[in-house]
């Protein structure tokens, strides 16, 4: 049984040097993406860029793309404060993300129009939407967004491919007519846009959530793929859509993963990374050992309740296993199980710093910098020493100029940055 975990633990092990390797090669995807080549890396320009701070005005804001659907109301006071902020989150079943597109706006609809009612804004009056949908999209413009496929196991039909924000509009006519979504962002975008506001020197956005992906300021005259756009000078966000990338050793529970999983073949990082995965993937190597566990049913909170149990004869591990019908293990199997569970977000933390080392190194090679990573999500904020490794790797690959790198928890910031990003657009184009 141990040569056997020994073996596993061997492929999940990322040595230094594969580290490295995934900086080279994530920096050349990341060029490429930006060249308008083949990539795994997306690279989508957002129409985006740094606020100025100044912005403000009421402004309804809306987030699809986690475990809930959060709706808020955001007051922007310029001066780089936000004023009043109330929001409200509904659960999203899968009944909503699996069905027709036309009855997942229409949920978001009717919640919006119910969570106005509650708040007591004005259902008659005129008010404008950021829309946060935390998806690929491709864009010409800061008020569209055409899907270029689900992530996270959504499954909407009739969305691929189409405009989002008209698909929205288009249910908000029938609930709340004289309310519309003018600006559509990512909820990279908008975690970086809700610090930049207030603190002018981040420049990179980052999810560790139920999914995973980064955003950062970049030089328009490098994004060679816009060139024929008529822009040229100045910034913009671009989205990496970094859960997508691919260049690295996948083991065969990682393979297992995707080819069960709604979207095979794509995603790679996501799936070795996120909180919709982890679980999963721990489950599956558990049920190598103990047949009778569901890989599927397996949760990311069961590898942090197992990871938090400190005590020597590891009950917590037993209280989690016997749900699955393993009945009480001896210690030595119990900490087999805590192993396991370790592999699986050792391995998680290492590739996010990676990334995290790879998007910084893009902007500034010599790290030379100070940066600032504005960072949320599940799995960084809640998942046991998650956030501590992360540190811990970027530092055994920068060492000393690590210092250089301020990870920021930035919460709740998907629905202000969407706000924030609403108010940077002139009141003539609203
Ligand atoms: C999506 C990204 C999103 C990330 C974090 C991924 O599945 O493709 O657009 O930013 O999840 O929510």
């Amino acid at each position: 049984m141990s040569d056997k975990l020994n073996d596993i633990e061997h492929t999940f092990h990322i040595s230094r040097g594969e580290i490295k390797k995934f900086m080279r090669d994530f920096h050349s995807e990341m060029e490429r993406g930006l060249r308008g080549l083949s990539s795994s890396l997306a690279m989508l320009p957002t129409y985006a860029g740094r606020p100025k701070g100044t912005e403000r005005g009421n402004f309804l804001a809306i987030d699809l793309g986690g475990t809930n659907l959060r709706i808020a109301a955001a007051r922007l006071k310029g001066r780089r404060k936000m004023g009043s902020y109330v929001s409200d989150k509904f659960v999203l079943e899968k009944k909503h993300i699996t069905n027709t597109g036309k009855a997942l706006f229409d949920f978001i609809a009717s919640c919006t129009r119910d969570f106005m009612a509650r708040h007591k804004i004005n259902l008659k009056e005129k008010h404008n939407i950021g829309f946060t949908f935390s998806f690929p999209v491709r864009k010409k413009r800061i008020s569209e967004g055409i899907l270029v496929g689900w992530t996270k196991g959504f499954s909407a039909r009739g969305v691929k491919g189409k405009n989002v924000v008209r698909l929205l509009n288009r249910s908000l006519e029938k609930y709340i007519p004289r309310t519309s979504a003018i600006a559509i962002t990512n909820d990279t975008v908008s975690t970086l846009v809700a610090k930049s506001y207030e603190d002018p020197c981040s420049d990179v956005g980052v999810i560790l959530g139920t999914g995973t992906n980064a955003c950062y300021y970049e030089k328009i005259s490098n994004i060679e793929k816009l060139q024929t756009s008529g822009i040229s000078s100045g910034e913009m966000i671009v989205n990496i859509e970094w859960g997508n990338f691919n260049g690295f050793k996948r083991t065969r529970f990682d393979r297992a993963l995707d080819r069960a999983s709604e979207n095979p073949g794509r995603q790679f990082l996501e799936k070795m990374v996120s909180g919709l995965y982890i679980g999963n993937l721990a489950g599956l190597i558990l049920a190598d050992f103990w047949n009778c566990i569901k890989p599927k049913d397996f949760k990311a909170e069961y590898i942090s309740e197992i990871e938090s149990d400190t005590q020597k004869n590891l009950p917590g591990v037993n209280r989690v296993l016997r749900r699955f019908g393993v009945q009480d293990l001896g210690l030595s199997e119990r900490k087999m199980v805590k192993k396991i569970c370790a592999m699986v977000s050792v391995r998680a933390a290492r590739l996010a710093a990676a990334a995290i080392a790879s998007v910084v190194t893009k902007m500034d090679p010599a790290l030379a910098k100070k940066h600032t990573i504005a960072i949320d999500g599940s799995v960084y904020e809640k998942h046991p020493g998650f956030s501590k490794l992360v540190k811990l790797t970027l530092k055994e690959i920068f060492g000393e100029r690590a210092a250089n790198i301020t990870l920021k928890l930035t919460k709740d910031a998907s629905c202000k940055g969407a706000a924030i990003v609403a108010a940077t657009l002139s009141r003539e184009e609203r």
